[in-house]
C-alpha cells in the first residue's frame, strides 16, 4: 500500500493516509532550536541539546506508538463535537488528511465535518522559537460556532531527570500566565536564567497549565476533560506536570477562513535580569515581549516561512542533478541532502529511535556527518571541526562522545575506540577539500578543553594517525580497544552480566586483538595527511606518512588477507575473525569497503576479489548484510554483535552505514552498473513501493534494513539519524556521479550504470558554479576522453575554480 508520494517540485513529500506504518517524521530548525515532527503532529522540541535542554515531553515506546505532540483541537461549540485536525490524538475519522513534509516544515492539513484545518509548522531563522500557523475555514452553508485549544507539556529542562526523579519533580514545576501569554518556569527561580513562552495571537477563552486538569483524571490526549465541556479551567501548576494550553472561540461565515498563529519558544534573560521587579520572583518579560509579538503577527510569519523557503532552495542549489534515474535525481537533490543538515545538528541524538538521553555528539558520527553537509554551510562545519577536536584526548585519542551544550566530552560513555581518532582527519580533509581553506590547519585547538593546552588544528592530525601507531599488535595490525567502527565487535569485554553495558563496562586492557577495518582506515588517513602535509611543504612527514601506510598495507596483505578477501580482525586470543575458519561470521562488509577505498588490492586484483565475494556472500535484494554466517548464538568473546538475533542491526542486519563503502569501491573498480544497483538497493524512494515491508520514511535512509536471516528480511528501522545519510549522499555525488572534491579542484570522474546516455549537474564549487553535461555516447560504465570547459578543452579533469563567482559550462565526454 502507498501512504503517499513525493512532490520534487516543491521538494516535499506528501502523505496522504494518517495511519503510515511507523510514525514518517521531520525536523524542524537548522540552527539552535529543533523540533522532531511526525505526520500526526507527534513530537518534542528542545534547545541545542535534547537531553539537557528539553522543552516538550515525549512519550518512548508508548503504545499507541507517537504520544506527546503539538496538538490542536477543534470543538463544534453547538453540539460538543470535537476532534484533532492532524489525527492524533483523537484519531476521529477525517474526511480529507494530507500532511506535507518539506525542507525545515511540515504541513498538516484535513477536513472533518466541512471543517478544513491547516496547520504549519516550523522553525523560523536566526529564532529559538517555533510557529504554529493553523488556518481554519468554514465549508458549510451555516456560521461555524468553534472552539480551538492548543496543547503542550512541558519537559521540565533536563530529560534525564524529567522521566524519573519524580520525588523532586512532582514540587518543582512552575508557570506564570500572563497577558494570555504562558510561561513555563521551572527552576528558574534558582539557577536556570532560561524559560519557555507558549503565545496565540487571539483574545483568549481561557487557558490550561496543569497537565491533570486539562486532561481530567484518568484521561489521555485523546479525551481531555477541558475539551470535552468547551471550556479550559485556567489552571495554574503548581508541581506535578506544567502544561501548555489555549483556548480560543471563533465563529466562521459560510466559506470563511480565519487564522490563528501559535508560538512556543525558548529564552534567555541575561544572569543579572532574571527577575521584574528585580527584587520580586516573577519574571523579567521586556526581553522576550517583542520577539512574542514579531511572530504573532501573520505578515511576519509568512516573511519568515518565504526565507526559510529560500535559505533551503541556496543550501540545496550547491548540488543539483538531473539524471535518467529519480531516485537518485529527488535523494540528492532534495531529501538526502535534508537528512545531512539532520544528522550534522543532530548526530545521533535525537529521533524516534534516539531517546535524546543516551547520546550526545559522536566523535566518529559527527566527523563522518562532515562528509554529506560541508558543501551546504561550510562555516559551520569548519565551527564543528574545532569543536570536535577541541575534545581530543592529549594522547590522539578521543572521547566517544560530547554534549553539544557544553561542547565538552561526555565521560560516561569514555574512550577507547580505537578508530575515532582517524575520523578527524577524514573530516579535516573534507573540508579542507570543498572549501580550500587551509588557514584551519593553524588555528588553536585545545586538548580535552583544557585552557593552555592550544596546539594548532594540525597537530591533533598527527596525534591522530600516532596513535595508532603508539597502538599496534602482534601481527602489527591496530589494536581494537573496546571496538572500532562496529560499536558492538567488542573483542575485550567478555561481558556475562545481564544488561551490562557493552559500551562502557571495564574492559580488559587488550593488547591482542586487532583490527582489520582500523588498519583500512589508518591507510586512508595516512594518505590523506600525507597529502596534507605536502601541501605545508613538510616533505619528511610526507614521506613518513606513506612510508608508514606503505608498511600497513604489507602486513594487512600478510595478516589481513584470508585468500578471497580481507579478514576483519583478531580476537583476545589471536584468533582470527571474518575468515573462513570460522564457523560464523566467515565474512564481514567493514574491512572490504575500507580496504578498498584505502586503495588497498587496486592494482593486484586483491579489490576485485574482494568485492565478489560481497556479492557472492552478502549482496541481497534489500541491500548487502554485515556479515555471514550470521552469528546464531551468543560469543562471549565478540561481546554485543552477537546479542543481536540473526539479521539484526550488526549481526547480519543490512546496516545501510557501511553499503556505501562497497558502492564507492565498486566505483573505484570501475563497476558503475554494480554501484548504481547497490545504491538503489538501500534508496528509500526506490523502496517506497514496498512500503508495508520496508514501513521507515521513504524520502530518508534507515541506519537498518532487516538481513535474509531475520524473519522480517527488508523492514527499516532507525531513520533519519545514522551514518548511511552522509554516506550515500557523498557515495552518489562523488563517486558514482563523480564530482569529486579534491584539494585543487573539483575532478570530473563519473561512474554510472552503462545503459545512462548522460546527466546534467549543477555544483556551486568555492563560489563559481559549474554547469556540468556529461555524454556517455559508447555506453561504458567510467572513464572521461574529453572535458571542455567553457569552450575550450582541458588536460586531465580537474575543474580548477577561479574563486571569482563565475559560471562555467562544461561538457565531459565519457568514453
Ligand atoms: C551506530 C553508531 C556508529 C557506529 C555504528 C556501527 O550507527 O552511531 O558510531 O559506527 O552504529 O556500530
Ligand atoms: C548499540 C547499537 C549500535 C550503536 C551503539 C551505540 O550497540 O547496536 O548500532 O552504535 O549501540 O550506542
Amino acid at each position: 500500500m502507498r501512504y503517499g508520494h513525493f512532490d520534487d517540485q516543491n521538494r516535499e513529500y506528501i502523505i496522504t493516509r494518517p495511519e503510515t506504518p511507523l510514525p514518517w517524521i521531520n525536523y524542524l530548525g537548522c540552527e539552535a532550536y529543533f523540533g522532531l515532527i511526525s505526520n500526526t503532529a507527534g513530537g518534542y522540541s528542545f534547545y541545542r541539546d535534547a537531553r539537557l535542554r528539553r522543552l516538550t515531553r515525549y512519550r518512548y515506546n508508548h503504545a499507541p506508538f507517537d504520544v506527546g505532540g503539538r496538538y490542536l483541537y477543534l470543538r463544534d461549540n453547538d453540539n460538543g463535537k470535537f476532534w484533532s485536525p492532524s489525527w492524533q490524538p483523537t484519531r476521529t475519522q477525517l474526511d480529507h488528511y494530507e500532511c506535507r513534509h518539506g525542507m525545515g516544515y511540515t504541513v498538516i492539513g484535513s477536513t472533518c465535518r466541512k471543517i478544513a484545518a491547516q496547520t504549519t509548522y516550523f522553525v523560523p531563522l536566526g529564532e529559538t522559537l517555533e510557529i504554529w500557523k493553523l488556518k481554519v475555514t468554514n465549508q458549510r452553508k451555516q456560521p461555524a460556532r468553534l472552539s480551538v485549544f492548543s496543547s503542550i507539556e512541558f519537559c521540565l529542562w533536563d530529560a534525564q531527570d524529567d522521566a524519573t526523579n519524580f520525588q523532586r519533580n512532582f514540587s518543582t514545576g512552575q508557570v506564570e500566565v500572563a497577558d494570555g501569554v504562558i510561561y513555563h518556569k521551572t527552576e528558574y527561580r534558582e539557577r536556570r536564567n532560561h524559560f519557555a513562552y507558549f503565545a496565540c495571537s487571539e483574545k483568549l477563552a481561557g487557558f490550561d497549565t496543569q497537565r491533570d486538569t486539562f486532561l481530567g483524571a484518568y484521561r489521555g490526549w485523546d479525551n481531555p476533560a477541558a475539551v470535552e465541556r468547551g471550556k479550559s479551567f485556567n489552571s495554574v501548576a503548581h508541581g506535578w506536570a506544567p502544561h501548555g494550553s489555549h483556548h480560543v472561540k471563533v465563529t466562521l461565515k459560510p466559506g470563511q477562513t480565519k487564522e490563528i498563529i501559535f508560538v512556543l519558544g525558548y529564552h534567555e534573560n541575561p544572569a543579572d535580569q532574571k527577575f521584574d521587579p528585580a527584587d520580586s520572583q516573577t519574571l523579567n518579560k521586556n526581553s522576550v515581549k517583542p520577539v512574542v509579538a514579531k511572530y504573532l503577527d501573520a505578515k511576519n510569519v509568512a516573511m519568515a516561512f518565504e526565507q526559510l523557503r529560500s535559505y533551503w532552495g541556496g543550501l540545496l542549489g550547491k548540488y543539483q542533478v538531473q539524471s535518467p534515474d529519480v531516485h537518485i535525481n529527488r535523494l540528492v537533490n532534495i531529501w538526502n541532502a535534508c537528512q545531512c543538515m539532520a544528522t550534522f545538528n543532530m548526530s545521533r541524538s535525537a529521533s524516534f529511535y534516539e531517546s535524546g538521553i543516551g547520546r550526545g555528539l559522536g566523535f566518529r558520527d559527527s566527523n563522518q556527518d562532515l562528509l554529506g553537509f560541508v558543501h551546504m554551510v561550510p562555516a559551520r562545519a569548519r565551527e564543528r571541526i574545532l569543536d570536535i577536536a577541541a575534545t581530543q584526548l592529549k594522547s590522539g585519542g578521543a572521547f566517544h562522545q560530547y554534549q553539544p551544550l557544553t561542547k565538552r566530552g561526555n565521560n560516561d560513555i569514555g574512550s577507547g575506540f580505537n578508530d575515532d581518532p582517524h575520523w578527524l582527519i577524514l573530516g579535516v580533509a573534507a573540508y579542507l577539500k570543498e572549501t580550500g581553506d587551509w588557514s584551519i590547519l593553524d588555528q588553536p585547538v585545545q586538548f580535552e578543553n583544557e585552557p593552555g593546552s592550544e596546539q594548532p588544528l594540525y597537530e591533533h592530525l598527527r596525534r591522530s594517525l600516532n596513535y595508532t601507531l603508539e597502538r599496534l599488535g602482534p601481527h602489527g595490525l591496530p589494536l581494537i580497544g573496546r571496538a572500532d567502527w562496529n560499536d558492538c565487535l567488542n573483542l575485550n569485554c567478555f561481558s556475562d552480566t545481564p544488561g551490562q553495558s557493552f559500551q562502557t563496562t571495564t574492559n580488559k586492557e587488550g593488547k591482542v586483538a586487532e583490527s582489520v577495518f582500523i588498519a583500512g582506515l589508518f591507510v586512508l588517513a595516512a594518505k590523506e595527511l600525507a597529502a596534507i602535509a605536502a601541501r605545508r611543504g613538510l616533505a619528511k612527514e610526507v614521506t613518513q606518512y606513506l612510508a608508514e601506510a606503505a608498511k600497513m598495507e604489507q602486513v594487512v596483505f600478510q595478516h589481513g588477507w584470508d585468500g578471497e578477501w580481507f579478514l576483519r580482525a583478531y580476537d583476545d586470543s589471536g584468533r582470527p575473525i571474518g575468515s573462513k575458519v570460522c564457523p560464523e561470521g566467515k565474512i564481514f562488509i567493514e574491512s572490504q569497503g575500507m580496504c578498498v577505498m584505502a586503495g588497498l588490492g587496486l592494482n593486484n586484483g586483491k579489490a576485485r576479489q574482494a568485492l565478489n565475494s560481497v556479492h557472492q556472500h552478502l549482496a541481497t535484494k534489500h541491500g548487502i548484510v554485515l556479515q555471514q554466517p550470521a552469528f546464531s548464538k551468543y560469543y562471549i568473546h565478540m561481546g554485543e554483535i552477537s546479542s543481536y538475533p540473526p539479521g539484526y542491526k550488526e549481526n547480519a542486519g543490512i546496516f545501510c552505514h557501511n553499503n556505501p563503502w562497497i558502492i564507492i569501491a565498486e566505483t573505484m573498480a570501475g563497476n558503475g552498473t554494480r554501484a548504481f544497483d547497490y545504491y538503489t538497493r538501500i534508496n528509500p524512494s526506490a523502496r517506497e513501493k514496498i512500503g508495508d515491508l520496508h514501513r521507515c520514511e521513504p524520502y530518508v535512509f534507515a541506519q537498518m534494513i532487516a538481513g535474509k536471516d531475520a524473519p522480517t528480511h527488508g523492514e527499516a528501522k532507525n531513520s533519519w539519524l545514522t551514518g548511511t545519510a552522509a554516506w550515500t549522499y557523498y557515495a552518489a555525488t562523488q563517486w558514482i556521479l563523480g564530482l569529486r572534491t579534491e584539494y585543487d579542484g573539483l575532478r570530473v570522474d563519473p561512474c554510472i550504470p552503462a545503459k545512462w546516455k548522460g546527466f546534467k549537474v549543477t555544483r556551486v564549487f568555492r563560489g563559481d558554479t559549474f554547469n556540468i553535461e556529461v555524454r556517455n555516447p559508447k555506453a561504458v560504465e567510467k572513464g572521461v576522453r574529453r572535458i571542455l570547459l567553457d569552450g575550450v578543452e582541458i588536460s586531465g579533469q580537474l575543474l580548477r575554480p577561479t574563486g571569482e563567482g563565475r559560471s562555467h559550462n562544461v561538457v565531459v565526454e565519457m568514453g
